[in-house]
């Protein structure tokens, strides 16, 4: 194993398998990263939380992200985590992937909660979808408007509620919100072949934390729950957050 980590794919910490943030992401992620040396770009990386866990695990990853903060905070975690041999981070948007990455060179282009703050989705998409290899993986992450409306309706604020429930501009704090229809005709027209769809953070979201913090092993329980609904059809129109793994 090499001085800054090795290049062997690395069981992820337990303590980041336990968040409910990110455990339904990265068990779907362990699967399309079966082996280490992967090539991963992860576009609007922000302070790296992928993206260093990535390189941890032995995988090659490029982080684009436009904001100096977001930059120097990544800096800082890869220095920490002892991964820059294996972490590239340039300054750009996702218009400048075409300049910063080799075309079709990704085995996987993590977008991770910037859909929702882009003007044009379907470009973003197109761009991405050129620097992936044929058979490589998009990983959308991406705000669900169905979440929203709950989240108003459990304010107490029923009207905005009900007019976010058809709005397909309807944003957040964080921007845009999308249905799984809408999400799913983007990848579609994108050219890319869904593989999965599971729902991040069904209840985390919905339950105070200090439900979550009063017994030992609750939060762990969480995790679990979320878990065992993330792929339930039934349960993911709740989600905060859905996640799509989609091959080109
Ligand atoms: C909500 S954060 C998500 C960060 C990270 N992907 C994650 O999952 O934690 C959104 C990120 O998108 C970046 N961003 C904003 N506009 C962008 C653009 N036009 N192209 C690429 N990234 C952008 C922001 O700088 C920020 O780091």
């Amino acid at each position: 194993m090499a001085a800054d980590g090795g290049p062997d794919a690395r069981p992820l910490p337990a303590e980041r398998r336990a968040d409910p943030r990110t455990a339904i992401v990265f068990d779907t992620l362990a699967g399309a990263l079966d082996q280490p040396g992967r090539t991963v770009v992860d576009i609007g990386g922000g302070t790296g939380g992928s993206a260093v866990r990535l390189a941890a695990s032995g995988h090659h990853v490029t982080v684009v992200d436009p904001s100096p903060d977001a930059l120097a905070s990544l800096d800082r975690r890869v220095r920490e985590a002892g991964v820059g041999s294996r972490l590239t981070a340039h300054q750009g948007d996702v218009a400048d992937l075409v300049s910063l990455v080799p075309e079709a060179g990704a085995d996987l282009v993590l977008c991770h909660g910037v859909l929702e703050v882009l003007d044009d989705p379907a470009a973003a998409l197109d761009a991405i979808v050129s620097r992936l290899r044929p058979g490589g993986r998009l990983s959308l992450v991406a705000g669900q408007r169905n979440a929203l409306v709950v989240a108003r309706a459990m304010a107490g604020q029923f009207v905005a509620a009900r007019e976010l429930l058809d709005d397909s501009a309807a944003h957040g704090r964080t921007g845009r919100r999308f249905t799984e229809a809408e999400l799913l005709d983007l990848v579609g027209a994108a050219g890319l072949e869904v593989e999965s769809v599971h729902g991040v953070r069904v209840f985390a979201d919905l339950v105070p934390g200090s439900l979550v913090d009063a017994e030992p092993g609750s939060a762990a329980a969480l995790v679990e729950l979320e878990r065992a609904v993330a792929a339930r059809a039934e349960f993911r129109p709740l989600a905060t957050q859905l996640h799509l793994l989609a091959r080109r």
